[in-house]
């Protein structure tokens, strides 16, 4: 709808601009003839010829300069408006436009502004349907949970114990993600090692280590960082690396990088990536590339959700990005103002 319209004033801007370009041509012909009227009375046509060219040429440029200033200011606003609809399109919604002309112009923008708030309106209710829905299944879990340990030991048991612990590891997901938002949780900061906290999180999967290569790190490299809540970051991301590439055979690897009073810690797998045009959702609440993998992956496209939120509260960056030969992608988080 919006880019109909769009296509509409770009058409029209094209006929003004044609329009201009016209009469500006009709003028300089004009002008030529009726030089053309003088010279023929001239008294020494050579110089008649020479004060036509110079004028001619002095319309073509004051005309082209004219022309020129004109478009511009007729493009700019729909400059403006494509700038915000591309940012849009990219996922960033803190978009608002001001063009205050009163033709369609000024009245799409009104449109764009008004579509944008009630966008954001939108997700806010849905955060807060499922903000809701999450704080309300936590009571009747712990008492399935409760119930699940009256049964005898069984295969059924186990699967649903299995299935409990995912419901509850989502929830608690959510709920953890929603209270950073809403500053409920701040950050306690303090220096860590990073040799250390990469170590803890690493022994955590004791079971796939030998898929984990941690390179070597100097070992009084400090962040100052909430330990726990960069655990829960890491810990995140190294579980996607390893199984979003669990069908290749090459492990996984995390460095560390100083530059300045930068650390950037990078976890690098050899999976498959993520296409270029899926890249600016992932940190959306519950997106997951391909849905269709979640029954061999598990997951509920949260994880990655929960770290930005975690790595804003840290004034810190995560950036995720495809290897140039599509063989894998790069995490790294970039933690500023280190000692
Ligand atoms: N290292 C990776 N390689 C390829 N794709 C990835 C990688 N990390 C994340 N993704 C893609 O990004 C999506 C979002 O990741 P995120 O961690 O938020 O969710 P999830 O792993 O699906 O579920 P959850 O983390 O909630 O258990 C994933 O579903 C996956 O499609
Ligand atoms: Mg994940």
């Amino acid at each position: 709808m919006k880019n109909k319209l769009i296509e509409q004033k770009r058409r029209s801007i094209l006929f003004k601009i044609f329009g201009v370009i016209l009469i500006f041509t009709i003028s300089v012909i004009f002008v030529v003839l009726a030089f053309w009227g003088l010279v023929d009375e001239q008294p020494n046509p050579m110089y008649a010829h020479l004060h036509l060219l110079i004028t001619v040429i002095i319309l073509i440029i004051t005309g082209s300069i004219v022309a020129s200033f004109i478009i511009r200011k007729i493009l700019r606003p729909l400059y403006i408006l494509n700038k915000a609809v591309e940012e849009v399109g990219k996922g960033n919604l803190n978009q608002t436009i001001q063009i205050n002309s009163k033709d369609e112009l000024g009245k799409l923008a009104i449109a764009f502004n008004q579509m944008i708030f009630d966008l954001k309106k939108m997700m806010l209710a849905r955060d807060q349907l499922l903000l809701d829905v999450s704080h309300e299944l936590r009571t009747p879990i712990t008492r399935a949970k409760l119930a699940l340990e009256m049964m005898p030991d069984s295969a059924e048991k186990d699967s649903l114990a299995g299935d409990l612990k995912e419901m509850e590891i989502m929830i608690t997901e959510m709920l953890e993600s929603e209270r950073l938002k809403n500053g409920i949780i701040t950050p306690t900061l303090a220096p860590t090692k990073v040799v250390n906290l990469l170590q803890k999180v690493v022994d955590e999967f004791s079971h796939k280590n030998n898929r984990i290569v941690i390179y070597p790190i100097a070992s009084d490299l400090n962040i100052n960082i909430d330990e726990s809540l960069i655990i829960t970051v890491l810990r995140n991301l190294i579980d996607n690396s390893l199984k979003y590439s669990s069908s290749q055979p090459k492990p996984i690897e995390i460095s560390v990088i100083r530059h300045d009073q930068d650390i950037t810690i990078q976890i690098e797998d050899f999976g498959q990536g993520i296409p270029e045009d899926k890249l600016p959702f992932v940190f959306e609440p519950f997106y997951r590339v391909d849905q269709s993998r979640s029954r061999n992956t598990g997951g509920y496209g949260l994880g990655l959700h929960l770290c930005k939120r975690i790595m804003d509260l840290h004034g810190a960056e995560i950036k995720l990005q495809n290897k140039r030969d599509s063989s894998g992608l790069i995490v790294t988080l970039t933690f500023r103002n280190n000692s």
